[in-house]
């Protein structure tokens, strides 16, 4: 069996080994999903019986992802990498990635984005063996929403969670959080104190439509315009001067409160449905069976884990993942009336 042959061409490609695409981005902030499964079962990611997870044989063993990071950094320029799921802290060889990819010269900045049950036991081990931050998916504060929204009753593990990484040092602690509305969307204001009282960095994310059920409707996502409107009834809201660049949230500096390090408290929010930063986006994706994505969005893949396993060397797999983020679009065009939602939610793409 050869090489399969990879899809998207490459026309018009300057020689540059970085990850360019025809609008003049270069992706340098990996985002892999190492699982596709979840201990939580959020109503607008998942329904509740869970979905149909990716056979074992198809996800990419421990080595397989420690290999294709390495291409990423050593490479393709890649200095950012952030693991995501699914729920990235049900992969029991976490651990010995985090402390691979950390070993990696020049070593990428590390980062997760989990729901923060279990993180209050492996924070720690996470931290020694080189993770830097985190960010933790929390909705609403209050018990009862959240056994209602995530079909789970685990509010105090997550709390445990957040609590356990600022003690271990994986700062700033962020939170990520979505408003839905007649569910939590009355809650801005009470998850911003909370944040501001513990020291963690929240950041509101206009709800994508990316759930399995298909059910997104523009009507009831709540606006980041409807986000700031709520806060500012409580809170005077500053523009952070600092450049924003590639990062997708928009930042405000709360009047009157400080973060643990003494500076002024920010809360951010990501408007990626109604102020769309695709400009600037510099992300790549990996699913947990190794294909490459270019955009949350995208309706391709490319199939690395099928090169890998042919056989291909580290210049190959790097040449497939440049003409496949050659092909990246130019946005994702939730407005456009020919706007397709991907096939794969996004428990099996990665946030
Ligand atoms: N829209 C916006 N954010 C989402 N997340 C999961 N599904 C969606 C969606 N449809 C968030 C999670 C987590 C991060 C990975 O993305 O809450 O914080
Ligand atoms: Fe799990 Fe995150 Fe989906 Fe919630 S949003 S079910 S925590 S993958």
């Amino acid at each position: 069996m050869g090489i399969p042959p990879s899809a998207p061409v490459s026309v018009g490609r300057p020689n540059d080994d970085r990850l360019v695409d025809r609008f003049g981005r270069a992706a340098t902030d990996l985002r892999v999903s190492l699982t596709d499964r979840c201990n939580l079962r959020c109503t607008y990611c998942m329904p509740a019986e869970g979905l149909a997870w990716l056979p074992q044989r198809n996800l990419l063993d421990d080595e397989e992802i420690i290999r294709l990071v390495r291409i990423a950094v050593r490479r393709l320029g890649v200095t950012e990498v952030r693991f995501t799921g699914g729920e990235p802290l049900i992969r029991p060889g976490l651990p010995a990635i985090v402390a691979a990819v950390a070993a990696l010269e020049p070593r990428p900045t590390l980062s997760l984005t989990t729901n923060g049950i279990g993180l209050a036991r492996m924070a720690r081990t996470l931290r020694d063996a080189g993770l830097d931050r985190v960010n933790v998916s929390l909705d609403t504060i209050d018990r009862e929403r959240f056994t209602r929204l995530t079909r789970r009753d685990r509010l105090d593990d997550v709390l445990a969670g957040l609590a356990g990484a600022a003690e271990a040092g994986l700062t700033p602690v962020k939170i990520n959080s979505v408003l839905m509305r007649d569910v939590n969307s009355d809650e801005a204001p009470a998850l911003l104190r909370f944040a501001l009282a513990h020291g963690y960095q929240l950041r509101f994310i206009e709800q994508m439509p990316l759930d399995a059920q298909h059910a997104w409707d523009r009507s009831s996502m709540i606006t980041a315009e409807e986000i700031l409107t709520a806060l500012r009834a409580e809170f005077t809201l500053h523009p952070d001067p600092a450049e924003r660049g590639g990062a997708p949230a928009e930042t405000w500096l709360v009047e009157g409160a400080t973060d643990p390090s003494g500076g002024p408290a920010k809360v951010g929010v990501i408007a990626s449905v109604t102020r769309p930063f695709c400009g600037d986006c510099d992300r790549t994706r990996l699913t947990a069976d190794g294909q490459v994505r270019a955009c949350l969005f995208a309706t391709e893949e490319s199939d690395l884990r099928g090169a890998l396993r042919a056989g291909a060397d580290d210049e190959e797999i790097a040449r497939r993942w440049r003409v496949a983020m050659w092909g990246k679009r130019a946005g994702h065009g939730i407005d456009d009336p020919s706007f397709l939602q991907p096939a794969r939610p996004m428990s099996a793409i990665g946030g």
